[in-house]
Formats: C-alpha cells, structure tokens, sequence
C-alpha cells in the first residue's frame, strides 16, 4: 500500500512516499536557516517557505520513488496540530491531488505520525504499546491501544521537553533548535558536575504525581546557576549543557519506567525531535535492560518532523478503511483523543 504524505505543521516541508513501513522516498527541506535569525520559527514566513519549496517536494519525492500516480493508493498530509498558515499549504496540495487523480484523502494528527514513527525502524510493531513522545511541543505518555485510540497518561505541566532543551540553549547562547547543539556540546560536559531540579509535580496529599512532569523549574535552576556562575567568572556551558540534559533523561526515564511497570506494558516506543537525544536513548536503553522492558526509537532522521511517519500513521488508518472527507480543514490544535473526527469510515 503506496501513501505520498506530506508534512507542513511547522518549519520542515517534507514529502514522502511510504510503502507498507518501508520508506521510498523521504524528502525534507528545513527552513530552520531561515528561522534562525529570529531565534525561532516566525509562522507567516514559514507559510510562505512552504509554499515556495512544495511543489518540487512532490516532484522530487516521486522520481527518488520512482512511481507513479497509478501506484500511489492514497494522498495524506499533516491536518493538526500546528501553525494555521503552514498545515494549509500541505493540506491544500494534498487535497488538490486527490481530486485531480481521483485518490483517497486523509488528514494526519501530526502526534500520530511521531508515534508510528518507529514502525520505520520495527516494522512487526503492533499495539499495544506505550509511547513516550517529547517533541518541542509535546510530552506526553500516551497508552496506544489500537490505531486511533489513545489515552494520555502523563504528560508536561507547563514547559515541553524540546521547548526546555530550546529555553536552556537560548539562555547559554547556544542558538536555535537548542537540543541538537546542547546533545552535541554536552559531550565535553561532566553530567554530574551541577544538582538540577527534576520538577515533581506535587500532589494535594503530599506526594507526588508518578507520570507528569514540570520543566519550567528546571529551566529557572539554569537560568539562576549562570547568573550566579557570571557574577563568578567563566560560565562552564558544557557542564550546565550536560547536568541539564542528563536532569531531563533522567525525570522522563523514571516516568516512563514507572508507567510502563504499572501499566503492564513492556514496550515502550519513543517518538519526537527529543527521541534522537543521546542521553535519554542511553538512559532509557539501560533503564529498560534492567527490567526486561524493550525499548525501540525510530531511526534518527525520522524523529524530528519527516512525512515519512504521516504515511505510516495514515497507512495504518487507511487500513483500517478510514479517509477523511474533502471538506475538513485543519486546525491550530486537535487532543489525540479527538483523533477519529478526522475520518470518516
Ligand atoms: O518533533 P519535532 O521536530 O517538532 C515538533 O513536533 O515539535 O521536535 C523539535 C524539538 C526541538 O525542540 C528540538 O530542540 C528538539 O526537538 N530536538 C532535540 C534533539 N533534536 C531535536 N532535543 C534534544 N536532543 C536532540 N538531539
Ligand atoms: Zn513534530
């Protein structure tokens, strides 16, 4: 089953082509050189990349493929969450396609394709599973069930883990997207060289919640440790870089663990930009060794946003015979649990 999707939520227009788990074609074109210069994503100026750069995606996408639109079963693009402008252009070019080649269309929650992220790297993967899915915008531990359904059982009260690892690098004047930089860095850090705050989330009787976490306290530690270490002289920024990230991997493993133990599920999927974080794989590889737990990440370049992993979550939909209708139109927000209102079957 050939799927050409198409992924424009936010500051990567990707196009590819994915056949039964297996991708054909996989292109990504990051405007993050473009966004730069204003130390995040500027939304009308990435709708607008997208539009320049989508029309050569598809072409490109198709010839690396080498199919042709008789092969191609279905058109998928990403349909929520994400910046209004920017799911409009991959929504539109998709809609556009299936009309004019008389396909199925589906819109793709944007969570969903991190999710099935790792089919790309485990393709015998099947539900039920526990996925633990750090993105810049997301943290959250979701119990997949089956395709489509989902319950969120912890997630970030305030700040999410790649919004952290972003916060923390623009406060050591690292750059932007801050976790690729401070993953690099942190291996001439010493991870033991500051105490940071893990952020438990308190609850009313005293205890604390044993799956949602808080990083905003984290990012404040930082910022007070350097503001304390300036007053001092020389900032250690591969030591802060390497305390932090080891602090982060660390909070979202014991959540993770414990999830899955009490759950009873044995096998955890990571999917996100902060699923390719060398700490938190080498924290949660050996967590999970321990306790006979498996552990699977989908292949690097598939963890930041890719349209690799909206074909595979509208592969799994489009399976299950469900499509969306032509009308729908997308939207800046959408919960996971929301997810069968974009098809109708
Ligand atoms: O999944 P993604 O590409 O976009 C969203 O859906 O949000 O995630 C982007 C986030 C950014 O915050 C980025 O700093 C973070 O993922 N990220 C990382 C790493 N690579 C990307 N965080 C930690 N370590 C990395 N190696
Ligand atoms: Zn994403």
């Amino acid at each position: 089953m050939a799927i050409l999707a198409i992924e424009t939520s936010c500051d990567e227009t990707a196009v590819a082509i994915v056949n039964n788990r297996q991708v054909c074609s996989s292109i990504i074109s990051s405007q993050i050189p473009v966004h730069q210069q204003y130390g995040g994503v500027v939304p009308e100026v990435a709708s607008r990349q997208h539009l320049e750069i989508i029309n050569d995606a598809i072409a490109q996408a198709l010839d690396i493929a080498q199919v042709t639109w008789e092969q191609i079963d279905a058109i998928a693009a990403t349909i929520a969450p994400g910046l209004v402008g920017a799911l409009l252009v991959g929504i539109t070019a998709a809609k556009t396609l299936a009309m004019l080649h008389n396909k199925p269309f589906l819109g793709v929650h944007h969570l969903e394709g991190h999710i099935y992220a790792t089919y790309l790297s485990e393709p015998s993967l099947e539900p039920p599973f526990l996925s633990l899915l750090v993105s810049g915008g997301h943290t959250s531990l979701i119990h997949v069930k089956e395709c489509g359904v989902y319950e969120t059982l912890g997630q970030t009260r305030d700040d999410a883990a790649g919004e952290a690892f972003d916060k923390v690098a623009r406060l050591l004047q690292l750059g932007y997207p801050g976790g690729p930089i401070i993953d690099r860095i942190a291996k001439e850090g010493n991870s033991q060289a500051f105490s940071l705050p893990e952020g438990r989330v308190s609850l009313p009787n005293g205890g604390y919640h044993r799956y949602d976490a808080s990083f905003s306290g984290l990012k404040t530690a930082v910022l007070r440790l350097v503001q304390q270490l300036e007053k001092q002289g020389e900032v250690p920024v591969a030591d802060i870089a390497a305390s932090f990230q080891q602090t982060v991997a660390r909070a979202l493993t014991k959540r993770t663990i414990t999830c899955a133990i009490d759950y009873g599920l044995n096998t955890i999927a990571v999917g996100g930009g902060v699923a390719a974080n060398s700490a938190l794989r080498e924290s949660l590889q050996t967590a999970c060794a321990e306790r006979n737990l498996r552990v699977l990440f989908p292949p690097l370049k598939f963890c930041t946003d890719n349209a690799a992993m909206i074909g595979c979550a509208a592969a799994e939909h489009f399976s299950l015979g469900h499509t969306s209708a032509l009308t729908i139109g997308v939207q800046s927000r959408l919960a996971l649990g929301q997810v069968m209102k974009l098809y109708e079957s």
